[in-house]
């Protein structure tokens, strides 16, 4: 059932430069090269395969599977070229909010461009994986979809999804990458998260402990 929402509103990008990608080749490459990003040319030919993928298999199925609706706030961790932060863009509509986060400087340079060609004012892109600027229990579904694979350690990221969480908030997680037992494993084995639903292609986690409970 749809319930929640944060009437923030407004396309924006986020202080710190490379919301900035047109900052500056070097600086993009050298986050690159600290962070083993994918070179500009894979993450165009991802971004074809996943243009494919979305065809087949539309985001906004997912999501509705996920509990995306109108007004809620998501966080789209990972979010690639976009196709799950645009179309939660257009299911929370004018009252919700989307904040698209990655750590390529395509990701959101291109995230940011569909929103402008789409009219699309709810989505704020958040370049780098640092979710300070979003406030503690403001988000109704953080989406991490293909993205728990490329996580080297999950646990200090976890305690950020884990803040920024409402209440009842809940963390929808998909990676073919990976087994269901691992994914479980990862998600639940620093004990802030448990598992609540199980479907065919989503896992949707809520919040288990308090960090400090954890640690
Ligand atoms: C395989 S893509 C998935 C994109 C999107 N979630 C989708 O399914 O369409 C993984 C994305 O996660 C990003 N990524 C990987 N690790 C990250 C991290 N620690 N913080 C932010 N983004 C990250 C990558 O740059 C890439 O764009």
């Amino acid at each position: 059932m749809c319930e929640g929402a944060n009437n923030r509103g407004g396309n924006s990008c986020h202080s710190e430069s490379p919301c900035g990608i047109g900052d500056g080749h070097e600086k993009a490459s050298k986050i690159m090269k600290e962070h083993h990003l994918q070179s500009n040319l894979d993450f165009r030919l991802m971004s074809m395969e996943f243009g494919l993928r979305d065809w087949l298999r539309p985001p906004v199925k997912i999501l509705q599977e996920a509990g995306v609706c109108s007004g809620m706030t998501v966080l789209d961790f990972g979010c690639g070229p976009g196709g799950f932060s645009l179309a939660a863009a257009r299911m929370v509509g004018p009252q919700g909010r989307v904040y698209a986060v990655d750590m390529h400087p395509l990701a959101v340079k291109s995230v940011r461009a569909a929103a402008m060609r789409k009219a699309l004012n709810n989505i704020e892109t958040i370049p780098g994986n640092g979710l300070v600027d979003i406030p503690a229990g403001s988000v109704d579904i953080v989406l991490l979809y293909d993205v728990l694979h490329d996580l080297s350690d999950p646990i200090p990221i976890q305690m950020e999804w884990h803040r920024v969480l409402k209440p009842k908030g809940i963390l929808s997680v998909s990676d073919h990458h990976l087994k269901g037992e691992s994914l479980l494993q990862m998600i639940t084995g620093g004990g802030l998260f448990r598992l609540a639903d199980h479907g065919r292609r989503l896992f949707q986690f809520e919040k288990a402990k308090t960090p400090e409970a954890a640690t």
